[in-house]
C-alpha cells in the first residue's frame, strides 16, 4: 500500500500523520509506504515546524528527515490511499485533481476514526504547543484505526 497524507504547509500535520503511521506500519511488517504532501507551496524544502518534531520524538519517532513538497495532480494517481487532514484540504485536492482525483481512495483524514463525521484536525501552526499536543493524539488515534481497518491486507 501506498498512502500519501496532505495538508496545507506540509509542515505541520501532514508530517505527523506520515511518521506516526509509517512507524506502526514498520512495527508491523506490514511494508506500507507513508509519504506527505501540502496543496500550498509556502513551505516546500523545509523540514517539519520544530514543535512536530518534538512531539513525534517524544513519542519515539523521528521526523528530522522529512521535507516538504507540494501536491499534484499526478498524486492522485499513485497512492492507494489520499488522506486530506482537513475538509478545506479535501477540497483543494480536488480542484487539483478534477476531473479524475475524486475516487473513493481520496478521502478526510479523520473519517477513519469518525466514519461520517466530516472533521477536520485542527490547524496547529498559529497556537502553542498543546495545539500539537492535540493533533498527536487525533493522529495517533486514527492511524491504530487505519490499520486496524487495512492491515490484514498482506502483500501490498
Ligand atoms: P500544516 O500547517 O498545513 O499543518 O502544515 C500550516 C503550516 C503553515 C501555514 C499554514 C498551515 N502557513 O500559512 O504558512
Amino acid at each position: 500500500m501506498r498512502i500519501l497524507m496532505v495538508c496545507l504547509g506540509n509542515i505541520c500535520r501532514s508530517p505527523i500523520a506520515e511518521g506516526v503511521l509509517q512507524h506502526k506500519s514498520d512495527l508491523k511488517g506490514l511494508g506500507w509506504v507513508v509519504e506527505s504532501a501540502g496543496t500550498e507551496s509556502y513551505h516546500v524544502g523545509e523540514p517539519p515546524h520544530k514543535l512536530s518534531q518534538k512531539i513525534c520524538l517524544e513519542n519515539g519517532i523521528d521526523i528530522s528527515h522529512q521535507r516538504a513538497r507540494k501536491f499534484t495532480k499526478a498524486d492522485a494517481g499513485h497512492y492507494d490511499l489520499i488522506y486530506a487532514m482537513a475538509d478545506d484540504v479535501l477540497h483543494e485536492i480536488h480542484r487539483t485533481t478534477a476531473p479524475n482525483g475524486s475516487g473513493g481512495h481520496i478521502r478526510l483524514f479523520l473519517e477513519e476514526l469518525n466514519p461520517g463525521m466530516k472533521e477536520s484536525v485542527p490547524d496547529p501552526y498559529y497556537g502553542g504547543e498543546d495545539g500539537y499536543h492535540h493533533v498527536f493524539d487525533l493522529v495517533n488515534r486514527t492511524c491504530d484505526a487505519i490499520i486496524y481497518r487495512y492491515g490484514h491486507q498482506i502483500g501490498k
